[in-house]
């Protein structure tokens, strides 16, 4: 079996789940919105894990280099001491994330979590070597903190790129719609402060739009939440930290109704938003950008 193979059946392996769903929910509920939105990027319009990790991943691996050299082995300290004060926020952010994830990926992520949890504890091990002069032992322990933390960073990328956490659901599912102008039926059809369903046509299957009307004004977004798909057409219109906004009714993301940007997490990346045009009294939508 291949090394993905393996991972997606750890997927599915419910055996730790007694231990793991305490750990989420004391995330998921413990931390305030607030701190949760900052950990997940939401303020960035972009997940911010990824882009913390580049810290230890960076100094480790630089360490793991200059330690080969003994004269830059200082250096290398000085690196490792950078990556494990690095790997705390990289750490908050990832469970803040993981916390919101669907089951596969939750038990996966505790995995990658633990591993990380190893590679850490062998570099503050490394740093405590260095510090009382076993310098031999502090480079054997920061090269196996170096391998623990590679072979994490696999799960990490499986999860991200296998599983499609952290990635935008609504970029996914926009890429079947036609790029014509679609047609969304009367305006007077649609409820009034309420998102709408209305099928966007796509090239093989239909795409499920959410529509809002207010007054005169209509705004259309890509049905499936950019978090993990959910139907925002189901959703409820709310005014979030000043502007109204379409809210997931799964975990609750708040997307500007003006141009998609989340406004309350989990979701990091926007929505996905249609520009909209009248036509004797039809409202016509299109995804902008795609039509030169
Ligand atoms: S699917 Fe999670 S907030 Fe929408």
């Amino acid at each position: 079996m291949s090394l993905m193979g393996i991972l997606d059946r750890l997927s599915d392996v419910a055996t730790f789940d007694k231990a793991i769903e305490p750990a989420r929910r004391a995330v998921r509920d413990g931390l305030p919105q607030g701190v949760k939105d900052l950990l997940h990027g939401t303020w960035l319009g972009h997940p911010l894990h990824p882009v913390l990790v580049q810290v230890p991943v960076g100094s480790w691996v630089s360490a793991g280099l200059l330690d080969a050299v003994p004269r830059l082995r200082p250096a290398a300290t000085v690196l490792i001491g950078t990556g494990v004060a690095a790997a705390v926020p990289a750490a908050l952010s990832g469970a803040a994330d993981w916390s919101e994830q669907e089951v596969g990926v939750r038990r996966l992520g505790a995995v990658h979590a633990l591993a990380n949890t190893v590679a850490l504890g062998l570099y503050v091990g490394s740093l405590v070597a260095r510090g009382r002069g076993r310098d031999g032992l502090g480079r054997v322990l920061a090269y196996a903190g170096l391998g623990v933390a590679g072979g994490s960073a696999a799960v990490g990328g499986h999860m991200s790129y296998a599983q499609s956490s952290g990635a935008s659901h609504a970029v996914t599912a926009a890429r079947a719609l036609s790029t014509d102008w679609l047609d969304l039926g009367p305006l007077d059809d649609l409820p009034e402060g309420r998102p709408a369903l209305r099928p966007g046509k796509g090239a093989s299957v239909d795409v499920p739009l959410a529509v809002v009307r207010r007054g005169t004004r209509v705004d259309v977004m890509v049905g499936a939440c950019s978090h993990l798909s959910g139907p925002l057409y189901e959703g409820s219109v709310e005014q979030v930290r000043g502007s109204d906004c379409l809210v997931c009714p799964w975990h609750g993301s708040a997307f500007d109704l003006d141009n998609g940007a989340p406004r309350r997490g989990p979701a990091a990346n926007p929505q996905e938003k249609l520009e909209v045009r009248m036509e004797a009294g039809r409202v016509m939508a299109r995804l902008p950008g795609r039509h030169e």
